[in-house]
C-alpha cells in the first residue's frame, strides 16, 4: 500500500452545487481552498442523465483561475473535445467507452495542450489504459456508477485504485490517479489509503454548509497513524 500522499488535491463538482448561482459557487469553492473544478458533462445517451456543455465551461471560464477538470459522460466525444477545449477546460477526461479509438482521443486531446484524462466505470477493467499510458495525464476511477451525485461508495474499487497506483509508479510518469463519486470524510481515507492523489466531491463539499470545513475534512490532515505513534502521542 502507498503511503498518504501529503496533499491530496481535492476536486469539487459542481454538479451539486446551486444551478441558478453558479458563477458564485465557483467563486465560493475557489476561495474555500479547492484545487480544482470538476466539471460533469452528461448527453442523456452515455448516461441517464443530462447536465451542460462547453457555452456554460466558457461562462464560468472568467470566474475563476482554477484548473477546470472536465469530465466528459458523452458519446461520441471526439466531435466535442476542441468546443471544450476553446471553451477553457484545463484537463478533458473521457470513457473508453465513449468511442472506438480511444488512443486517438487522447492524441487529439493533447494536439490542444490540454491534459488528457481516461475515466474506468466500475466495471471497466485496469487493462484499458495499461496501453495508452504514455499519453495519459489522468486517471479517474469511477466508484459510482456515472450519471448522478449522492451515491454510495462502491468499495469493490479500492484494489483497483491501488492497483492503479501500481501500474503508474511502474511507468515512472506523473499520472494524476483520481477517484470520483461517494467521497465523503468517511470514504476519502481508504482511497488515499490506496493511492489516490486527487478527490472529487460533490455532495460532500456543495452540499455541506461551510465549503472551506468541508474541503479540509476531506484532506489527511491528521499525522498518519505510524507518526503518532514514532511521535509517542
Ligand atoms: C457522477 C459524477 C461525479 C459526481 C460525484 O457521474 O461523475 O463527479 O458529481 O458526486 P458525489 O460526490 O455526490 O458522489
Ligand atoms: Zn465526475
Amino acid at each position: 500500500m502507498s503511503a498518504y500522499p501529503t496533499r491530496p488535491l481535492i476536486a469539487p463538482s459542481l454538479l451539486a452545487a446551486d444551478f441558478a448561482r453558479l458563477g458564485e459557487e465557483v467563486t465560493a469553492i475557489e476561495r474555500a481552498g479547492a484545487d480544482w473544478l470538476h466539471l460533469d458533462v452528461m448527453d442523456g445517451h452515455f448516461v441517464p442523465n443530462i447536465t451542460f456543455g462547453p457555452m456554460l465551461v466558457k461562462a464560468l471560464r472568467k470566474h475563476s483561475a482554477m484548473p477546470f477538470d472536465a469530465h466528459l459522460m458523452i458519446a461520441p466525444a471526439d466531435p466535442y473535445i476542441a468546443a471544450f477545449a476553446e471553451a477553457g477546460a484545463d484537463h478533458i477526461s473521457v470513457h473508453p467507452e465513449a468511442g472506438p479509438h480511444l488512443h486517438r482521443t487522447l492524441q487529439l486531446i493533447r494536439s490542444l495542450g490540454k491534459k488528457a484524462g481516461v475515466v474506468l466505470n466500475p466495471a471497466t477493467p485496469i487493462e484499458s489504459v495499461a496501453h495508452v499510458l504514455d499519453i495519459t495525464d489522468l486517471i479517474m476511477v469511477m466508484t459510482v456508477n456515472p450519471g448522478f451525485g449522492g451515491q454510495a461508495f462502491i468499495s469493490s474499487q479500492l484494489p483497483k485504485i491501488a492497483a492503479l497506483r501500481q501500474m503508474i509508479d511502474a511507468t515512472g510518469r506523473d499520472i494524476v490517479l483520481q477517484v470520483d463519486g461517494g467521497i465523503t470524510e468517511k470514504t476519502a481515507p481508504a482511497v488515499l489509503e490506496a493511492g489516490a492523489t486527487c478527490l472529487i466531491a460533490g455532495t460532500a463539499v456543495y452540499g455541506a454548509p461551510d465549503y472551506a470545513a468541508a474541503i479540509a475534512a476531506l484532506r489527511p490532515n491528521r499525522p498518519h497513524a505510524a507518526e503518532l505513534t514514532a511521535g509517542g502521542g
